[in-house]
This record gives structure tokens, sequence and C-alpha cells, in this order.
């Protein structure tokens, strides 16, 4: 009999409704459309309204896979959900997506591999379908970023309000200080349902290669806010600006090219296959920058490559499934495609997944 494989069942994605452009962000700090489309290629992001959480948007998304899955939600044994920005400290966003859907009492995971999240679910789906141990498996990658933006009721007010921006020069030099940062992340969700499957049809996930390195730590973390600090959390450390990322763009950007055109041919490699054999690659959506430079060096046409940073910035754990879900709309996923994913983010996390859909 065929080794089970995970089986790629239905997809769906979920963008809150405030859609924000570029020109709107140089209402707040000293930005401008130009340089945010030059340097990165984001034309607009959306941000959720405030009370809509990650499981909020999470299980929008999972709502739609399970349609298109044409699953139940009581099919689904296992959730994992890949997010940085959790509802809670504790617990995790996955059994609030349990809840929410109304999937009984199953093991749900949340997994913490920031923009490297669902590239890391996506290995963790194939352990758990392969080793028998769930049938139908949720992977949900959802994040808010809106909620880590460091601005004040009179920054957000300012941004939504049309007519003369009035904003205090304090709170507009606040927000400058953390433009490279803050102009790139925008809030989504995608999902994607898998069950095993014995059939030999060559479809399912074929492997992955992952690679986790604690040594580039500093170039992309939450300096505040853990258990590194007592209190984990106090004013000071907000008032400091703790609770924001620090960011080495740069040298996010040039390990960003380096690893992800490397492990993309590796895994092609492992399994038997070459570029020429890949139909689609699916890149996390960092930087326009990054994913042109990769795909240059991978040699790929633009007809197997497909991005959206333009229409939603980063949404970290979502970009992967949120831009599959789209390049499948745009005829670029059929069945019996093979695909790959790869992702760089905090962690340092990254790694290829490669799928037959
Ligand atoms: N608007 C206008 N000017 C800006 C902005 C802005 N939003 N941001 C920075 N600048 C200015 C800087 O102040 C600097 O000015 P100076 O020359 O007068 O000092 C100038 O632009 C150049 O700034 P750099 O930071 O050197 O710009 P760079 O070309 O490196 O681009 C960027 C920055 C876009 C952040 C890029 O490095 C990048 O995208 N890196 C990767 C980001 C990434 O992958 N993040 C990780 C994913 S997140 C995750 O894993 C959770």
């Amino acid at each position: 009999m065929t080794p089970l494989r995970a089986i790629l069942r239905g997809t769906g994605m979920s963008v809150p409704s405030r859609e924000v452009d570029n020109h709107r962000l140089s209402r707040v700090m000293d930005t401008n459309d130009q340089w945010i489309r030059e340097r990165s290629g984001i034309h607009t992001r959306f941000y959720a309204d405030p009370g809509v959480s990650t499981a909020d948007l999470g299980a929008a998304a999972a709502r739609q896979a399970l349609a298109a899955a044409e699953l139940e939600a009581d099919a689904v044994d296992y959730v994992v959900c890949a997010t940085m920005t959790p509802d809670h400290y504790f617990p995790g966003s996955g059994t609030l997506i349990q809840a929410r859907l109304g999937i009984p009492p199953c093991p749900a995971l949340d997994i913490r591999q920031q923009c490297a999240g669902f590239a890391y679910g996506l290995q963790l789906v194939d352990s758990l379908i392969r080793s028998g141990v769930a049938k139908t498996v949720l992977l949900v990658g959802a994040d808010i970023h809106s909620v880590l933006l460091p601005w004040s009721e009179a920054t957000w007010r300012t941004l939504y309000e049309d007519g003369e921006p009035e904003l205090s020069q304090e709170d507009y030099d606040w927000n400058t200080k953390y433009r490279h940062l803050t102009v790139l992340f925008g809030d989504g969700a995608g999902a994607m349902v898998f069950q095993g499957s014995h059939e030999d049809d060559g479809r399912g996930i074929l492997g992955s290669e992952l690679r986790g390195d604690g040594n580039h730590k500093d170039i992309l973390f939450v300096p505040g806010i853990g258990s590194a600090y007592r209190p984990f959390v106090d004013s000071e450390m907000i008032k400091r600006g703790d609770s924001v990322p620090v960011m080495d763009g740069r040298s996010v950007f040039k390990l960003a090219v380096t690893h992800m055109p490397k492990v993309t041919r590796s895994i092609l490699d492992s399994h038997g296959y070459s570029l020429e054999d890949l139909d689609l690659l699916v890149m996390h959506q960092a930087n326009l920058r990054i994913n042109e430079a990769a795909q240059k060096s991978l040699g790929l046409p633009d007809s197997k490559v497909h991005n959206n940073i333009q229409t939603y910035g980063n949404t970290t754990a979502a970009t992967l499934p949120i831009c599959f879900f789209e390049a499948q709309q745009a005829g670029k996923a059929e069945p019996g495609s093979l695909v790959a994913f790869t992702a760089l983010g905090a962690g340092l996390h990254y790694g290829s997944v490669l799928m037959r859909i």
C-alpha cells in the first residue's frame, strides 16, 4: 500500500476591511509613497479594527478552507496555529479557533516561528498525518500586526480621518522613529485543510527542509516583554519602545536572498526534481525586492512565481497561505502542480517545503 501522505483539500484567507495606502501613512510620520514602493514594493496593507483578534481572522480563513474542502468542522482532529500575535499571552490562539469553529475538543498547538511559521506548520502537518496521529489537520497562519504598532490614539485618529492632519510634533517624531518597520506590516490570515490518503497519485506534502539558528536572534526580535525580565512587562518598557521589534533590515534582507533560494534548490534536489520541474514558488512576502532577487538567483520565469505584498504588506505567518490562495485563483497552481513554499523570519527560522497539489 502507498504510504500515507498529507493531501491539501482546501485553502482560505481573510483580511480585515480597513485598507491603508502609503499616502495615508504619510499623514502620521515622515514617509512617502515613493520610498515605500521603491524599497519594499508595498502599495497598501489592511488593519483590523480594535477588538478583532488573531483568532477572529484565523477562524474566518479556516471556515473558507473547510468550505473549499467540503468538510464540516467536526471532521478536523488536529489544529495547528502559526502566529506571533496570539490573542492573549496565554492560552494560544489554536484552541480559540477550534472553539469558534465548533470543532470538537482535539489537540491544538500554537507554533512560534514568525515569518517561517506556516512553513514549519506544513512540516508538522506532514509528520502528524504520515505517523497516523491525525487524519484531518487544520493549519492556520494568522497575525494582527496593527496591535504592535506603537501608535497613540491621536495617531490612529489622524490616520483614518480626512482633511489636514493635526498630530502633535511629539507623536509625529515618535512614529517617524519606527517608520523603517511600521510601513512594512499588515494584518491577515490564511488556512489550509489537509487529509491523509493512501492514493497513489503523487499528491501531498513531499518533504521539507527547515532550519533554526538562534545566533541571528538580535537582527529581529522584541527586546521587552518576556521572561528575560522581572516583571515581564512594565510601563517604562512601553515608554522606551521596548515592545516594538528591533529589526536590522539589511541583515534580514541579505539572509533571505541567500537562504530561501538555497533551501529551495536543496529540497528539489533531494526529491529528484530540478527547477524546470517546479510549477510554482510561493515565497514569504517580506519585501518584493527580496523576492525579485531570489527569483533571479533561481532563474524562474514570472509565470512560476506569485507575489502579493503590494496589496497586503507583510502579514508574517499568513503570507504563504494567502499568496498560495491567490496564486491558485490566478490559475498558477492547477491540480498536479509541483509547488515549493519558502520563508525566512525572526529566530532565525527558515526553510522550504515541497508539495504536489
Ligand atoms: N520612509 C522614508 N524613509 C525611510 C523609511 C520610510 N518608511 N524608513 C527608513 N527610511 C530612511 C532611513 O531613515 C534612511 O535614511 P538616511 O539614509 O537619511 O539615514 C534611508 O531611508 C535608508 O534606510 P535603510 O534602513 O538603510 O533602507 P533599506 O534600503 O535597507 O530598506 C527595508 C529598509 C525596507 C526595511 C529593507 O531593509 C527590508 O525590507 N529588509 C527586510 C525586512 C524583513 O524581512 N523583515 C523581516 C520580516 S518580519 C518577521 O520575520 C516577523
